[in-house]
């Protein structure tokens, strides 16, 4: 067997001498249709992993986490969808408010603590003495001395009901232009704004979002004591030699994954002509295992995870270095970008509204921190302490769009692949050290 794996020259440059794959078997069972039996000549075009062209990736229809928040927010525009959200409005488009606003600030403060309303204000804003132990957020400007600030009740109000009217560039939800406040629930919290005359005094540093100490992450990530996600590498090596309904297993192909997959996940995702759309590690593993062994190990089983984990894992250490420079990837990670600008959901955010330093990253949105793009990506597939379940990226990009309401598109979408490819572009240079452990 050795023999005949290595008559088969490796024509990806310095992987070569590593691989001994035992080809013989291969060829016979992908019928040799790729390169024939005898494989690519030297100088040939890299010969390309066979996958399962058909059909989507994940299941379908694609159904929402049984734990994860119900609704449906369809009126709302997704990383799918750009005409489903009501339109910004034109600064001409004020409310006119012709008498003073009279509404009652104790119902007002109420409103503002009210998390059920994608978060509230305290997310964002400190507001005064009553707020001091709330675990406030600063993504927005202290308001605690908002009523010394000699505004207008028809700023206050339309500024909560659509603050795009004064700054087409603000990170604030349209509160009332969304439906998350009614008009008498604006004039309710504009007449408890306009009571903010105090300077919050906070008990401690850990209430305060100027002082509050930046979350670290320094647990020992690859201690299976430590982190419950090291399950996923014991169950990927089960599953290398695992055969599947057409006979075949990981490991008739590939003897030693360890050294052939070296540093290949580092590459990943990637445009993928084929299927034309970015692929990542985790539809990788459901195409080919598909097509090499018959396995159906659909995005987000625990099966595909688990190899999803591994073969990131085996290039633990390895420099992430995606392409972005070949045409069609470059346009892809365009694409993604542009994305990561799209509004989206019912509380009108973008992924850079919370992730570009410019923006909302590097404060507090209530008692989270918010990341930056670059450092999100290494870690993943990550253990989530909080969730007790391994989360692949898609799966992340998932819950920041329904923590936003806006909903979940299938985690074999071709915008999620687009994201990802932009995203692990920002990481490029980083090293992977996977399974992470996150809260
Ligand atoms: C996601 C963060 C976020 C949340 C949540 C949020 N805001 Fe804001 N808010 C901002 C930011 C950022 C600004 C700064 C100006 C801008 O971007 O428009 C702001 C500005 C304001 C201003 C104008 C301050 C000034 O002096 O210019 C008011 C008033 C205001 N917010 C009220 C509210 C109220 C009331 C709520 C809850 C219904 C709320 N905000 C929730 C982020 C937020
Ligand atoms: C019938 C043989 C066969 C089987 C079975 C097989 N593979 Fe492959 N695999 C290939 C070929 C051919 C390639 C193309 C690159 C090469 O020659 O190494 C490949 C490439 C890969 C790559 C690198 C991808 C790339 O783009 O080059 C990974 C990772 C991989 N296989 C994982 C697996 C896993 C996981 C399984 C089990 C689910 C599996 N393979 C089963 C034949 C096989
Ligand atoms: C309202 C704010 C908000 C928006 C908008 C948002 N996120 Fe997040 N995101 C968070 C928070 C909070 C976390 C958890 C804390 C952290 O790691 O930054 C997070 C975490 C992440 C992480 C994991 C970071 C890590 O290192 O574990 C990724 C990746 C991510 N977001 C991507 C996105 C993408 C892509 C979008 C757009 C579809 C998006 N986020 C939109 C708030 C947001």
């Amino acid at each position: 067997m050795q023999s005949s794996a290595r008559r088969k020259p490796n024509r990806v440059a310095g992987a070569g001498a590593r691989r001994i794959a035992l080809i013989g078997a291969a060829a016979g069972m992908l019928g040799g249709a790729l390169w024939g039996a005898a494989g690519p000549a030297e100088g040939q075009a890299k010969r390309e992993a066979p996958l399962a062209l058909e059909g989507p990736a994940s299941p379908v229809p694609w159904k929402r986490y049984a734990d994860w928040p119900k609704p449906s927010w369809d009126n709302f525009n997704t990383l799918a969808k750009t005409d489903a959200s009501p339109p910004a409005p034109k600064p001409e488009a004020v409310r006119k408010i012709a008498e003073e606003i009279k509404g009652d600030p104790a119902q007002g403060q109420k409103l503002v603590f009210d998390r059920s309303r994608g978060g509230g204000c305290l997310a964002c804003h400190a507001m005064g003495p009553a707020t001091a132990g709330a675990q406030v957020g600063n993504v927005g400007p202290d308001l605690s001395e908002i009523g010394n600030a000699g505004r207008t009740d028809e700023w206050f109000y339309n500024y909560i009901f659509d603050a795009r009217v004064y700054n087409p560039e603000t990170v604030m939800p349209p509160w009332g232009a969304h439906g998350l406040y009614n008009g008498e629930e604006i004039r309710h919290m504009v007449a408890f704004l306009k009571t903010l005359k105090t300077p919050v005094k906070y008990r401690s540093d850990a209430d305060n979002p100027e002082k509050r100490p930046v979350p670290k992450e320094d647990r020992d990530n690859l201690d299976a004591l430590v982190n419950p996600g090291m399950w996923a590498v014991d169950k990927a090596k089960e599953l290398w030699s695992a055969k599947g309904p057409s006979g075949g297993a990981c490991v008739a192909c590939h003897a030693n994954p360890e050294a052939q997959f070296k540093t290949w996940a580092a590459s990943m995702p990637r445009w993928e002509q084929r299927l034309n759309k970015v692929m990542g590690v985790e539809e990788f593993v459901f195409r080919h295992a598909k097509a090499t062994t018959g396995h159906s190990w659909l995005m987000q089983s625990e099966q595909n995870l688990a190899m999803a984990v591994y073969l990131r894992h085996i290039a633990n250490g390895a420099e992430i270095k995606v392409d972005v420079t070949s045409t069609p990837a470059k346009a892809a990670a365009a694409r993604g970008h542009q994305l990561m600008e799209r509004k989206i959901g019912q509380l009108n955010f973008a992924c850079l509204d919370c992730h570009a330093p410019a923006k909302g990253a590097l404060k507090w949105i209530r008692g989270q921190w918010l990341g930056e793009s670059k450092g999100q990506i290494p870690h993943f597939p990550t253990w989530r302490t909080s969730r007790l379940e391994i989360w692949d990226i898609r799966k992340r990009f998932q819950w920041c769009g329904v923590a936003i309401r806006a909903n979940d598109l299938p985690p074999d979408a071709k915008e999620y692949g687009e994201l990802e490819l932009y995203l692990t572009s920002l990481n490029n240079g980083l090293k992977f050290n996977v399974p992470g452990i996150r809260h």
